[in-house]
């Protein structure tokens, strides 16, 4: 996994060395560590605010170089605007902008200052604001050679030369308590973008389903199902989609179990696997195909947040499941017109090859209903080109057969950044999707093409499970740039569900 540089926490006494960034709200008045810079550099940094007029509004900054008077290689007095206002998210990107800000040419240490302006700043908020900081400096570096000059040595680390990151604020004792959680989550997250990542030619479904098996590590139960053990169960669906591949499928069931054995059902979380889709038959052109490397990223979610479920030990039962395929055209791939039954005992006529997903789904929920009876069941999948043309990339779209459970979800998404729009199901919806020859077709025509997705889906739900379905195919790969991720594979959903887990699904 990804090589980052290590945080800890410290009092508000600064050391001097490296850089130092130190976080001023807005107003009139520094906060002290940067008063004692102040005295120490003989005013270099008070008339460095005067001069370029920072009121420490957000987004605006007093960069000083190489500080007479002080040893440090820069000094950098960031606007964070009012603080009090501040929600978890704010301080999550209030720590992402700040990374990004450190170039790692300045030396090994960074010191990240945060000091409230006449209130005491929560140990959460720091923990928050020091996740926002590590999920910024992941980069994807794993395929640039020892010989690349410019970008230094081989590894997936994110800088040159940026090794320790110390942030200092008024309680670094609870700071660190607060941040454990946080790590967890940051290993979870940088996880799943290093899955979405990595190209098809390295992770089909059979390394896919081995980096799942690693975490066993960390406690969680994992079974790896076979091609002989899918068919068994009557898989024919997902089994379709990979039939044209020389990479067998495969599914992988992980199971935590932080509740203990009284807990009730437990929380299941399906995700989409294709490890390339290339359409199959139904051939996708070829510019941008490169992209479909990332059509597992709902099972690179899944993955991440089991991890990040079991490294910080959560009190709920949550079973993973994902399908793993690879969509490729050959002499054994599936036709357009074939008819396939899935495990479910519905018939589908398969009408595009390229409208995998759902049938991978199809199977995975069934199986996920059949033997674990969900208290409720998400799935992920970057599932339509359509839901980019309906909600762009910022949003990604929710469907639900369950007001509740679509609430809960739309608010943690707004609890972490990761956003979602509800999008309709209904049974006008339902009627594109009825076949000719069999039960099911696997598209549904023109116009409201993730609704049609969602239909077909939701065909494999049983009455009475709370399930939502994300289509993430805009926000989780090919991601546009935040604050917190520069990252193609963005490691959309992992946070997401974490809150939707501490918010409904835990045990206190
Ligand atoms: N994996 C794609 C959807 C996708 C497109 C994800 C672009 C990310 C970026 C999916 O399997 C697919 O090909 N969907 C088709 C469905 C159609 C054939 C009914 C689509 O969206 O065009
Ligand atoms: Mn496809
Ligand atoms: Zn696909």
């Amino acid at each position: 996994m990804t090589d980052q540089a290590a945080i800890s926490f410290a009092n508000l006494n600064v050391p001097e060395e490296g850089v130092v960034a130190v976080v001023a709200e807005e107003g009139p008045k520094l906060p002290p560590v940067a008063k004692d810079l102040d005295k120490t550099s003989k005013g270099l940094v008070s008339r460095g605010v005067e001069i370029s007029g920072f009121k420490g509004k957000k987004e605006t900054m007093v960069d000083l170089l190489a500080p007479s008077g002080l040893n440090f290689s820069r000094v950098v007095v960031v606007g964070a605007g009012k603080t009090a206002e501040y929600g978890s998210e704010d301080w999550l990107n209030l720590g992402g902008a700040v990374r990004g800000l450190l170039t790692g040419k300045e030396g090994p240490t960074a010191h990240i200052v945060i000091e409230g302006a006449g209130h005491e700043i929560a140990p959460a908020d720091v923990a928050n604001f020091a996740l926002g900081v590590m999920l910024r400096g992941y980069k994807f570096r794993k395929y640039k050679s020892k010989t690349d000059k410019k970008n230094g040595p081989a590894n997936e680390t994110n800088d040159k030369t940026l090794r320790k990151i110390v942030v200092h604020c008024a309680d670094p004792k609870a700071a660190t308590k607060s941040f454990a959680p946080a790590k967890a989550m940051a290993e979870g997250v940088m996880l799943a973008r290093d899955l979405v990542n990595e190209p098809a030619n390295v992770l089909g479904p059979a390394e896919f389903a081995a980096r799942a098996k690693d975490l066993g590590k960390v406690g969680v139960q994992v079974e790896v199902l076979t091609p002989a053990a899918l068919k068994k169960l009557g898989m024919n669906a997902l089994l379709a989609v990979g039939q044209g591949s020389a990479r067998p499928s495969h599914v992988v069931v992980m199971q935590w179990k932080g509740a203990g054995p009284r807990a009730g059902d437990p929380f299941v979380v399906v995700g989409k696997g294709v490890t390339f889709d290339t359409g199959g038959i139904s051939l996708k052109p070829a510019a941008g195909m490169e992209d479909m490397k990332g059509d597992m990223a709902g099972a690179a979610c899944v993955v991440g947040l089991m991890h990040e479920l079991a490294k910080r030990k959560a009190k709920v039962n949550a079973v993973g499941i994902i399908g793993l395929v690879e969509n490729m055209p050959s002499g054994s791939a599936q036709r357009p017109g074939d008819v396939v039954t899935a495990m479910s005992g519905k018939t589908i006529e398969v009408l595009n090859t390229d409208a995998e997903g759902r049938m991978v789904l199809a199977d995975c929920l069934w199986y996920a209903q059949d033997r674990f009876k969900p208290k409720a069941l998400v799935n992920l999948a970057t599932l339509t080109g359509a839901v980019m043309v309906a909600l762009g990339k910022e949003h990604a779209g929710l469907f639900s057969n369950n007001d509740q459970l679509a609430d809960w979800l739309t608010t943690a998404g707004k609890e972490t950044g990761e956003k979602l729009w509800r999008l309709p199901l209904g049974p006008k919806y339902d009627k594109m999707i009825e076949s000719k020859v069999a039960d099911i077709k696997n598209t549904g025509g023109k116009w409201g093409g993730s609704i049609s997705a969602a239909q077909f889906l939701q065909r494999f739900v049983k009455e009475g499970t709370p399930w939502a379905h994300l289509d993430i195919a805009g926000t989780a790969m090919a991601s546009v740039d935040s604050d917190v991720n520069r990252s193609w594979g963005s490691g959309f959903g992992v946070r997401l569900l974490d809150q939707l887990i501490r918010d409904h699904y835990e045990r206190a």
